[in-house]
């Protein structure tokens, strides 16, 4: 599946078995490399002492059971590629140790295990004594069958076993020292950072195991074991398709801290966190969910081949429509995994209460097919059915257009306002979807021109934004609409149906499409004085 993706991608790959020593000749420094393990945890940290000198990015593919560091489940694998190459993934520093004792010196991302030598004799003792330092300040006397001095990263493990806490890796540079077994009681663990460095001195013959057997010799009595942070972090990769650490770790140590309906605190943090703070981390994740989108779009832009048709000739899906909604629902789903989303090319299941998700990841097919440019991406954020956030992004131009609401809308960093105009035949309006072509009619002279541009998500953004100032869409559904509504309701635009009542996204309704009159306001009166009641143009 890699080596596939490799080839499609253009992208040159090299296999090496777990445990090669990689050297320069393997790794050429002039171009950008990614690692790539495919196993459980045991690969990925081999993969990892064999990078970190090279400071080489690594991507763990999980193909066990229980993996904390290889996070990408096979299924994810391509999507995960595919976020690596488009730039959407972040670096993870993860702290290592350095430990010399005897003959090793080496670096781990783990932990280092030192146990007691198993007797000759079979009632010899299986305990003995480990004096701990840290930096030169005497711990005291470890008497019992071990020790084990761990990362962040090896704090899931053997350390977690023996009742160490669990640490959150990211950015955590500390290490811990763990008793194992030690009779004494109440000896708790201790974190250190990772400049300290710890010393033990051993009373006994006592084995030392780096990383769970990479590394594995008996050292005697009196030798001195040193272990500090090592300088060079191992560089993990994160994409959207890892299971966050916390999730990963619940999840898979089944600690039943979570019940299936774990909505229930999350929309009450949500609810009490109402403010700002959500919505503004939502509007982030839209716009960065819109931006991934834009850019298989950008590049399946005016050469699409497979096309399919749903209900008639215009009413169109490309291969480039399923690429952004997935791209966008799992960024959603990631962010926000209790929140429903309701989209075009999803099964359409009307959104809940509280709040959910309205998206179109590519209005315009149409146009976007033809290769023309004006086609965008509409994700909008509900509470109770109401939209409170909308981003309207058109990849091709770089526009980004956002609101929060009571929080103004905004096209990329600047602010929007429509325009003041209150005469028709000052104005230029926009039309969606026109079949008897009625609109254009009763407008074409009246006013400076009606425009049919092709988004309805776009049209309701230009009008926010003062390029036109009213449009009409003889039926839309609530994915066409809903973002770019907040953005126009934000600035203080009118929104209506054809009789003048306030729009109403309509969830359940079958097939049919709401009509919908939308202006900078002070039109509004005029243009609705031309619309008959049954929803056509006079
Ligand atoms: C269409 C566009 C078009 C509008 C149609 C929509 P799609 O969406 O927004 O401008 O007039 O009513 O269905 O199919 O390109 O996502
Ligand atoms: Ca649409
Ligand atoms: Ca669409």
């Amino acid at each position: 599946m890699v080596e596939s993706w490799a080839t499609a991608h253009d992208v040159d790959m090299t296999v090496f078995d777990v445990g090669t020593e990689l050297t320069s000749e393997h790794i050429d420094r002039t171009k950008t490399t990614l690692g790539v393990s495919i196993g459980g945890d045991g690969t990925f940290l081999e993969a990892a002492r064999s990078l970190a000198p090279f400071q080489t990015p690594l991507l763990g593919v999980n193909s066990g059971t229980l993996a904390f560091l290889a996070r990408v489940e096979p299924q994810d694998v391509e999507a995960a590629l595919n976020a690596v190459y488009r730039g959407r993934a972040s670096i993870n520093a993860r702290q290592q140790y350095e430990v010399t004792a005897g003959e090793i010196e080496t670096t781990g991302i783990n932990e280092v295990f030192l146990q007691k030598h198993p007797p000759e004799e079979r009632y010899g003792t299986k305990v003995g004594s480990l004096h701990v330092f840290v930096d030169r300040e005497y711990v005291g006397e470890y008497f019992g069958s071990g020790l084990i001095i761990s990362t962040p990263t090896g704090s899931t493990g053997r350390a977690y076993s023996n009742h160490g806490p669990v640490h959150y890796p990211q950015n955590n540079r500390t290490l811990q020292i763990i008793p194992h077994e030690t009779i004494s009681a109440a000896v708790d663990p201790i974190v250190v950072s990772q400049d300290s460095e710890i010393e033990i001195v051993l009373d006994a013959d006592f084995d030392i195991d780096v990383d769970g057997g990479r590394r594995f010799e008996c050292l005697e009595a009196e030798t001195v074991v040193r272990i500090t942070g090592a300088d060079q972090p191992v560089q993990t990769v994160r994409t959207s398709y890892d299971d966050p650490f916390i999730t990963a770790m619940v999840d898979k140590l089944d600690w039943g801290l979570r019940s299936v309906e774990a909505d229930g605190p999350q929309a009450a943090l949500e609810s009490q966190s109402t403010s700002d703070d959500f919505k503004q981390r939502a509007a982030h994740v839209a716009r960065e969910a819109a931006r991934s989108a834009g850019e298989p779009l950008q590049e399946l832009h005016g050469q699409v081949e497979n096309i399919e048709y749903k209900t008639d000739k215009s009413d169109i899906v490309t291969e480039a429509d399923y690429q952004a909604n997935d791209i966008i629902q799992t960024a959603i789903n990631s962010e926000f995994p209790q929140h429903a989303i309701q989209s075009e090319e999803n099964d359409q299941i009307a959104p809940p209460e509280g709040y959910a998700w309205v998206i179109d990841p590519l209005d315009g097919t149409g146009n976007f097919a033809h290769g023309n440019p004006n086609y965008s991406v509409s994700i909008a954020l509900l509470e109770n059915r109401k939209p409170i956030l909308g981003v309207v992004y058109a990849p091709e131009p770089g526009e980004m257009f956002y609101a929060i609401e009571g929080e103004g809308a905004y096209q990329n960093d600047h602010e929007i306002e429509p325009t003041l105009r209150d005469r028709l035949d000052e104005s230029m309006l926009l039309s969606g979807y026109d079949p008897s072509g009625e609109f254009l009619q009763a407008f074409y002279h009246e006013t400076q021109g009606v425009r049919r541009l092709g988004s309805a998500a776009l049209n309701l953004a230009y009008v926010a934004a003062g390029s036109a100032d009213g449009v009409w869409e003889h039926d839309t559904h609530p994915w066409d609409v809903a973002a770019g509504i907040c953005l126009l309701r934000e600035v203080g635009g009118e929104v209506t149906d054809q009789h003048g009542n306030p729009y109403e996204l309509k969830f359940n309704a079958g097939d049919q499409r709401t009509a919908m009159l939308a202006s900078n306001g002070s039109l509004h009166e005029q243009l609705l004085a031309h619309m008959k009641a049954d929803g056509s143009v006079q």
